[in-house]
């Protein structure tokens, strides 16, 4: 297949990094379409750490085309901040080859400021959002009242817009949110900087994609988040204010639908989240520790430690319907290593009835019980294992529940965090 979307089926952190730099060695040109930096891949390269947050996992691949499309909203300090680090550690060294689209939202010093003041007031009550101006961004893309990286062209009529926006921020700012506000003149000069700095990379990339596309090239688009925080399909309010399934490819990249080929859902051998929200198969306690330390799990864009629970299958399959997923990609599964026993939520259940979907209402979440099935775990060391058949009876018999109850076939497992620690089962692009 030439076009494959790679997208998260949980709560994000998947670990998408890890297979999209994977899947990047047979792509020509590797996407994003939505979010902004609050996303954040973690990948080990080498023996070398990288976290990405708006670059597209293919840069870490030389001479592969790396584009953010239209459907994202990008912070242009933030972006600059990650090309610059990249170039230092010798990657991005060919401008040409990161492309972003002039259509993406440019996330601005008020939209931080906002979204920081917003959670502060909300207290208890929190989303628990990254903080770095995403939901304000995109609230202003819908309001059309969003700067656009094309509105730099122009920048007397850009200052002219951003200079208004201000204005009313710093309003609501003082007046409603009782914050800072910020400094008009701060923001011009920066983005004057921005401008000489990312005009280079501008272009149409709608264009580029139905070229790259129509010259028989493998295209990646690389999804961020997972589909529990998506907009509409997530726990809202506690989600992030984009789509980010694979339908968001064909807004946030201007890819007509018929044109992608495959997808590949990321999932995790366990389930994590980070920020507020229900969450069924929530575990406490000693085992919720040792898998937070065993698996790292932590932020990688702000550093809080993930909630865990158990692999929930309501929420997989979930996922599976509103993706119509290939395959699955389960990741960590080395981290699961010496427990025993491991359970997987098969239903939930509320008010004496059982559920295999999430019951009517979302709010429901909030309430609904697990029910668990427990299977044996497995002791011996599994890191360096390359195939299926290599694995404990009892890692295949975990593999091919989780699978059979998603209803999707396996296609990747991750037994470690480096590139090369994945038993590939199939890989969509040769496939
Ligand atoms: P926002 O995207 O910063 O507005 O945050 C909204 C919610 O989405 C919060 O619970 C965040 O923790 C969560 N979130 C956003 N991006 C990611 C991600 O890439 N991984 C995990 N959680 C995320
Ligand atoms: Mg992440």
């Amino acid at each position: 297949m030439k076009t494959v979307a790679v997208v998260g089926s949980q709560w994000g952190d998947e670990g998408k990094g890890k297979i999209v730099d994977l899947l990047a060695a047979d792509a020509d040109v590797i996407v994003r379409f939505q979010g902004g930096n609050n996303a954040a891949h973690t990948l080990v390269v080498n023996g070398e750490k990288f976290i990405l947050r708006l670059v597209p996992a293919g840069a870490l691949h030389a001479g592969k085309v790396c584009v953010i499309g239209n459907g994202t909203v990008v912070d242009p300090i933030a972006l600059i901040g990650e090309i610059d680090e990249l170039k230092r550690r010798n990657h991005l060294k060919d401008d040409g080859l990161l492309r972003l689209s002039y259509d993406a939202h440019m996330v601005m010093p008020y939209h931080r400021a906002i979204d920081r003041a917003r959670e502060a007031r909300l207290g208890k009550s929190a989303i628990g959002t990254t903080g770095f101006g995403i939901g304000p961004a995109y609230e202003d893309k819908m309001s059309r009242m969003g700067l656009r990286f094309d509105d730099l062209s122009n920048f007397a009529a850009f200052k002219e817009k951003l200079e208004r926006n201000v204005r009313e921020k710093n309003l609501y700012l003082k007046l409603v949110l009782k914050a800072k506000p910020v400094s008009a003149a701060e923001i011009v000069e920066q983005m004057r900087k921005v401008r000489t700095r990312l005009t280079r990379y501008l272009g149409d990339t709608s264009v580029l994609l139905a070229e790259a596309i129509a010259a028989g090239q493998r295209v990646l688009f690389e999804g961020a988040h997972g589909v529990m925080l998506d907009i509409d399909h997530g726990t809202y309010p506690y989600v992030t204010s984009s789509n980010c399934g694979a339908s968001a490819v064909f807004g946030g990249a201007g890819v007509a639908p018929g044109k992608l080929d495959c997808v590949l859902g990321i999932t995790k051998a366990y389930t994590t989240r980070v920020g507020g929200g229900p969450f069924p198969s929530e575990m406490k306690g000693k085992l919720a520790e040792t898998l937070r330390v065993e698996g790292d799990e932590f932020g990688s864009a702000t550093g809080r430690p993930r909630r865990i629970g158990w692999y929930d299958t309501v929420l997989a399959r979930h996922a599976a319907r509103l993706n119509g997923m290939w395959g699955l990609a389960l990741t960590k599964l080395d981290v699961l290593t010496g427990i025993d026993p491991l359970k997987i939520c098969v239903a939930y259940e509320l008010r004496g009835r059982r559920y295999s979907e999430i019951p009517p209402g979302r709010h429901l979440l909030e309430k609904v019980k697990p029910i668990y099935e427990e299977l044996p775990g497995w002791r011996e060391d599994i890191t360096q294992t390359r195939s299926l058949a290599e694995l404990p009876a009892s890692a295949r018999r975990y593999l091919n529940r989780v699978s059979e109850l998603s209803g999707v076939k396996l296609a990747m497992v991750g037994v470690g965090a480096a590139r090369e620690a994945t038993i590939v089962i199939e890989n969509p692009f040769r496939a």
